[in-house]
């Protein structure tokens, strides 16, 4: 059979795309890694996650020395946590679940882009070299408030990173003489011991109280203010753990009023 120059050009350059074509998808869909989510992979009930132990608080969670975790959870229209704090140089698996329709965990920038199923877990590991800050946007279509559907992923200095909580119980209405009790609470999520000081600051006068406190561990301070000091009237105080802060008042009365909810 005699083929003709011209066609056997043709059949040629034709079977040269349709190899690099099939190459191309194929590359596409495993040489970079990248994976669907599939059935294999734990579940989750979407409606019970306040209950799950990774998504109850959603979070992020340092599991070794640069090594970390972040438990995001979507919902129409937000994610939490928002802002998702992670220090550089570090690497972080993030698990993403949704809490009622399909949303989409998509970094600007980056090539973090991920389908957020109901009952699915999607996982990611990602390593962050340098500080940065990324915009988290839905690319799924989810609801009326889906253009709206944003969060912020900051990926922080090494050395000003930290997962120090800070909570405060406080006294709002104590009668003069009686002390009033101020529990100043550190939580130390990281896994490295936290040195630091907790301050006090109350109508001008400060106290301070140094704590140590373990990776994983809260250690709890009780400032006790002796009332007959600072008089009737409002007190504004300033509870200060390195960058962190909480404020309130302290109201010093005469005698403290009967509960009476008729009064109102
Ligand atoms: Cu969530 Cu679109």
């Amino acid at each position: 059979m005699n083929i003709h120059t011209y066609e056997k050009v043709w059949l040629i350059a034709a079977l040269v795309l349709i190899v690099g074509f099939i190459a191309t998808v194929t590359y596409g869909s495993v040489g970079l890694g990248i994976a669907m989510i599939d059935d294999s992979e734990e579940t989750v009930e979407p409606g019970e996650l306040g209950e799950d132990e990774r998504f109850a608080d959603p979070r992020v969670e340092q599991v070794g020395e640069n090594e970390y975790e972040a438990y995001v959870v979507a919902q129409t229209f937000m994610f939490s946590p928002d802002p998702i704090e992670v220090p550089a140089g570090s690497e972080v698996t993030f698990y993403v679940t949704s809490r009622d329709v399909i949303h989409s965990f998509s970094v600007a920038g980056t090539n973090i882009n991920t389908m957020v199923i109901p009952g699915e877990v999607a996982t990611m590991t990602v390593e962050f070299d340098e500080p940065g800050e990324y915009g988290v946007v839905c690319n799924e279509y989810c609801g009326s408030g889906h253009h709206n559907m944003e969060g912020q992923l900051h990926v922080v200095e090494e050395d000003e990173f930290d997962m120090t909580e800070l909570s405060v119980e406080a006294d709002d209405e104590v009668e003069t003489g009686d002390e009033a009790t101020i529990d100043v609470a550190v939580e130390n999520r990281m896994l490295e011991e936290l040195e630091t000081t907790v301050t006090l600051e109350i109508d001008g006068e400060t106290f301070g109280e140094d704590v140590t406190v373990a990776g994983g561990e809260t250690e709890t301070t009780t400032f006790t203010v002796d009332t007959a000091d600072l008089g009737e009237g409002d007190h504004d105080w300033t509870v200060t753990v390195d960058d962190y802060e909480d404020s309130g008042t302290l109201t010093v009365v005469d005698e403290l009023e009967e509960e009476d909810d008729d009064d109102e």
